[in-house]
């Protein structure tokens, strides 16, 4: 009886100790399997006088199934704790930031774009793209450029064939609007230009403008000059200032380039502005007369202006960026700052 009450004390603390499921079945096998203290006590039972065998098989059975309900209290105790643990450890902290991934940026050139475009679109101009390949006839001469002008030679312009070039400016998409729209007309036009210029610092054979045109009834240099002062304001800055100087192109009379205050030294002088205080930033001039004519639009009856700008020129200058070429390299650390 001692021996069974002391067997119980004993197999108890040991069952109270397991740390683990995995413990807990190791010590089921010690206190009940083949080799366990319980075994040998039920294997010498037959030892006893045959009377005394029930009564101790009896108390030995109690004790086996006094061990068992233990051993399963204590397991399910023991499995809710490591299920806790578990939970615990796989609890998913929402408050934590996720992880991002970079999804790029848009390209400096879009961005100066973008602004430029959307700008005009807020004074209620229409965007057309223009074209990438033109009849000679609208990159030249239909703007008044004629055959012996210096631009149309095969060292200044690109020739697919005898009849088609890629367009040296944005120009030429004026003639196709004036071919297939009345007055009143208000557009610009964005697009890719190609001239067979040696590349460097500031040049290269593709790059980007922008081009914009205004036809209508009584439409004058004043209209030129308040709608180009305000893009240039509303683009760089309302402190800034424009000046007009007169200038040549082919297919405008009486024609300019609009300069703005020069962005390094605000106007007060410097090595980028040539102690002018100005920078130029785009040609523009009141549509030829003939350029008229040539679309069949009356010139004593409407008049128009028009301009153009190059896009990379003014994001090197909004930008500080100081090589043509950075972007077309594609660099991502050049194209992730922006
Ligand atoms: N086509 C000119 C160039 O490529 C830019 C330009 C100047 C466009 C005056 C115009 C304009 O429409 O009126 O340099």
């Amino acid at each position: 009886m001692i021996e069974l009450e002391d067997l119980k004390q004993r197999a108890f603390e040991f069952i109270n100790n397991a740390k683990s499921l995995k413990e807990l079945d190791e010590i089921k096998i010690k206190l009940l399997g083949k080799k366990s203290e319980i075994n040998s006590l039920m294997k010498s039972l037959k030892d006893l006088a045959p009377n005394e065998r029930p009564i101790f098989g009896e108390k030995i059975n109690a004790l086996r199934n006094q061990i068992e309900n233990k051993l399963n209290d204590v397991k399910n105790n023991l499995f809710e704790a490591e299920q806790n643990l578990c939970f615990q450890a796989e609890k998913i902290d929402i408050t934590l930031p996720g992880v991002t991934n970079k999804i790029g940026n848009l390209h400096p050139l879009t961005i100066v774009l973008n602004d430029i475009q959307n700008i005009f679109i807020s004074m209620g101009y229409e965007v057309i793209d223009a074209h990438d390949v033109e009849t000679a006839y609208y990159n030249f001469d239909a703007l008044n450029i004629p055959k012996s002008h210096p631009a149309r030679d095969e060292q200044d312009t690109f020739y697919i064939n005898d009849e088609q070039v890629l367009v040296t400016a944005t120009s030429p998409m004026q003639i196709r609007v004036m071919e297939t729209r009345k007055p009143p007309i208000k557009i610009v036009s964005p697009g890719r230009v190609y001239r067979t210029d040696e590349i460097d610092a500031t040049h290269t054979p593709v790059f980007h403008q922008m081009e914009g045109l205004v036809v209508d009834k009584n439409i004058t240099m004043c209209d030129l000059k308040g709608t180009l002062d305000v893009f240039a304001k509303k683009l760089i800055g309302e402190n800034i200032k424009t000046r007009f100087r007169p200038h040549y192109f082919p297919f405008t009379e009486p024609s300019a380039e609009m300069d703005v205050t020069c962005f390094v030294c605000g106007g007060e002088g410097c090595k980028t502005c040539k102690n002018t205080g100005f920078i130029e930033l785009l040609g523009c001039g009141m549509v030829h007369p003939k350029v008229l004519e040539n679309v069949g639009i009356d010139p004593s009856e409407f008049s128009g202006f028009a301009f153009g700008m190059g896009i990379e020129r003014i994001a090197m200058q909004h930008f500080g960026i100081t090589d043509i070429r950075l972007f077309y390299e594609n660099d991502v650390r050049f194209l992730r700052q922006f």
